[in-house]
């Protein structure tokens, strides 16, 4: 019984040493944990949209594609419709993205656009992305 359980973790912690690795070093467990306060409503997604065309749109197209043609250092802007997300994909980490920033190309925004208006940008994202895993798409 006792090797049993023992044996159990050690896989678990191992899977979980696998997904960290996987999931590179941007991911943090603060970000995930944080819930988007803003509700997805039309008036949400359309200050997103405002905010978008005005904020990102250079470097990640306007329709988010990553075509924007823009990029200060060189860097190539992320396609913001598929489903891959380099900082992870639930709201609290593409948040944490576009607050904290993520490179040279990709700045921080916390000193241009308050929390409030970084939610409704994620809530712009998820109306032209696929939803969250586990959600329906
Ligand atoms: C100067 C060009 C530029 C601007 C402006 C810009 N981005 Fe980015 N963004 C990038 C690049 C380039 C990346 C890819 C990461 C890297 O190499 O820096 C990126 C990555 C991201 C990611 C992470 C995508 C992933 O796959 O995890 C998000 C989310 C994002 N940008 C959202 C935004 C939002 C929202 C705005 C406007 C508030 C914005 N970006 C403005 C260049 C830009």
């Amino acid at each position: 019984m006792y090797r049993r359980s023992s044996s159990i973790l050690t896989i678990a912690a191992a899977l979980a040493f696998t997904i960290t690795v996987i999931g590179g070093p941007q991911r943090s467990a603060e970000a995930q944990k944080l819930r988007n306060p803003e509700s997805p409503s039309a008036e949400s997604i359309e200050e997103g949209r405002r905010l978008y065309a005005r904020h990102c749109a250079s470097c990640h197209g306007l329709g988010g594609k990553g075509d924007g043609g823009m990029a200060l250092s060189g860097g190539t802007p992320s396609d913001l419709t598929d489903d891959e997300w380099d900082c992870g994909e639930t709201d609290g980490e593409i948040f944490t993205a576009i607050r904290d920033g993520v490179s040279s190309d990709m700045l921080a925004y916390r000193d241009k656009l308050s929390d409030k208006q970084i939610w409704h940008l994620v809530n712009f994202l998820r109306s032209i992305g696929p939803k969250p895993a586990g959600k329906d798409r």
